[in-house]
């Protein structure tokens, strides 16, 4: 089976890039990784990505804190598609998409967030949850539109809530879902078994 070609954006810590390039390391996923970009330039999910020698690019920070500047956002868009991005993972970014990447992958671009979505969009929000006292939630994978965690949803993986839990032990539990969420999730992409909205590899 030919391999999709994965391009990946985090601002942090990589871990849901570490657990998706184990499936693929481990032949699990029928992908290879072809970027991993980020908007800060220090994050540890660049390190990873050398680490594995995938290529890394990092975008300027720009004048916003929570979306990148036009022109900014425009160059990435371009060299992801340079890259030859076929699925587009957002995976921990923490900025507002706009235009210039919906534009090119919308359709093929999905996020991965810990709750189980429409609940809690937006930051922290195993917090969110924790606090508001719910006995379940989880991590959702979806695509991504123009509405920040709006778009449809693909898969959710459910966690309940633990007497005793903190935000931080929730916040664990609802990690090592998604570490095995989105590696499913990017399987059945590249085999097919989940529709896509817009499939760059049917044109
Ligand atoms: C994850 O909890 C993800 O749901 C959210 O950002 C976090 C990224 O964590 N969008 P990591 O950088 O993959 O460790």
């Amino acid at each position: 089976m030919k391999r999709l070609k994965l391009g990946v954006l985090g601002s942090g810590r990589g871990s849901n890039f570490v657990a998706l390039a184990a499936a693929v390391a481990e032949g699990k996923v029928a992908a290879e990784f072809v970027v991993v970009g980020s908007d800060q330039a220090d994050a540890k999910i660049l390190e990873e990505a050398k680490n594995r020698e995938i290529p890394t690019l990092v975008c300027p920070n720009g004048k916003y804190r929570t979306k990148l500047e036009e022109e900014i956002e425009e160059g990435l868009a371009e060299q992801m598609v340079k890259s030859g991005v076929e699925l587009l993972i957002l995976a921990g970014y923490m900025r507002v998409v706009k235009r210039p990447l919906l534009s090119r992958f919308g359709g093929a671009m999905i996020n991965i967030h810990p709750s189980l979505l429409p609940a809690f969009p937006g930051l922290r929000a195993w917090e969110q949850a924790w606090k508001a006292g719910v006995k379940e939630t989880g991590c959702t994978v979806h695509w991504v539109n123009e509405v920040v965690d709006g778009g449809s949803v693909i898969r959710q993986i459910r966690v309940p809530v633990e007497v005793g839990d903190s935000a931080e032990t929730l916040h664990g539990r609802i990690q090592k879902a998604e570490h095995c969420l989105l590696p499913e999730v990017v399987r059945d992409l590249a085999e097919g078994r989940i529709p896509w909205l817009k499939d760059p590899r049917k044109k």
